[in-house]
């Protein structure tokens, strides 16, 4: 009777296959029963942005001041597409609507000119999502998404008004590649809470927050808008002044903010 030879290429090769089956079949199974968690994750990572951004949720608490959980919190908030252009409420499925993921295509986002791109984003989604919060009726928060380059990539993060749609409660950034220590100071809670009270818009409705080395004199006209720029990174400041100009700009927000001031 022949030797069963368990070294033969023949055998070897098949133990390799097997093996690499098996593994595949676990690595796709797990991928596919951990994807409806990740996107849990996710969700729940965007919820905590924005309302960090509205002053909602303490930094790195997971729970309201009241002790009420994100989930709680963020329900508050009505999510309402928008058509940029018009300033306008759309009515689309939202569940599964990505702001980003629009502005790569080229039927639902435009190209944006060198003079119109001064976030440098390339191309700007048509419709976008925008978080608003009442109370009794009455606006309380406006939370919108805004993107731009810093030195390194793109900065995501969310912009909050207070319901007079003029003054700033918070900015933060929930993704970016800026240096730490230098660029990464936008994640400095001391110099985010700088932004609570700024003023967004200069007399005419345009954008007028700027980020200066030397503050103007306390009360006059220009420090209402005037954040602190980070030290060491002037391409990252600019970078972020550039972004919450454009976002709250015409190209941007502009003409929803423009509305939503006048019917509240
Ligand atoms: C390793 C390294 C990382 C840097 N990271 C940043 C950054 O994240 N953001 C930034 O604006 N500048 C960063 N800089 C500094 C810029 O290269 C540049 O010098 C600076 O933004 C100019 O600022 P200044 O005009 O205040 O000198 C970095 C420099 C080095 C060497």
């Amino acid at each position: 009777m022949a030797e069963f030879n368990k070294e033969g290429l023949g055998n070897v090769l098949l133990v390799a296959i097997s093996v690499c089956l098996v593994c595949s079949i676990i690595v796709s199974a797990a991928a596919v029963a951990l994807r409806p968690m990740q996107k849990e994750n996710q969700e729940l990572d965007q919820k905590q942005n924005i309302l960090r951004a509205a002053g909602m949720l303490p930094a790195d608490a997971t729970v309201g001041a009241d002790g009420r959980s994100v989930d709680e919190l963020f329900a508050e908030f009505e999510v309402r597409a928008v058509d940029l252009d018009t300033g306008e409420y759309v009515d689309i499925d939202i569940a599964d609507f990505d702001p980003i993921k629009a502005a790569k295509v080229p039927g639902e986002s435009r190209r944006l000119t060198d003079d119109e791109d001064m976030a440098t984003i390339r191309r700007r989604e048509n419709v976008s999502l925008v978080y608003i919060r009442r109370e009794e009726g009455r606006l309380d928060k406006v939370v919108i998404p805004v993107r731009g380059y810093g030195l390194w990539g793109t900065l995501l993060g969310y912009l909050a008004l207070e319901g007079d749609v003029e003054t700033i409660s918070g900015l933060g950034f929930y993704f970016h590649k800026e240096t730490p220590g230098l660029g990464g100071e936008v994640d400095n809670g001391n110099w985010k809470a700088l932004w609570n009270g700024v003023a967004a818009f200069d007399g005419q409705g345009n954008p007028a927050v700027r980020l200066v080395k030397v503050r103007s004199p306390q009360g006059s006209d220009a420090a209402q808008h005037e954040v602190d720029a980070l030290s060491g990174a002037t391409l990252t400041t600019r970078g972020v002044e550039n972004l919450v100009r454009f976002w709250t700009g015409d190209l941007g927000f502009g003409p929803y903010l423009n509305n939503l001031r006048t019917t509240g």
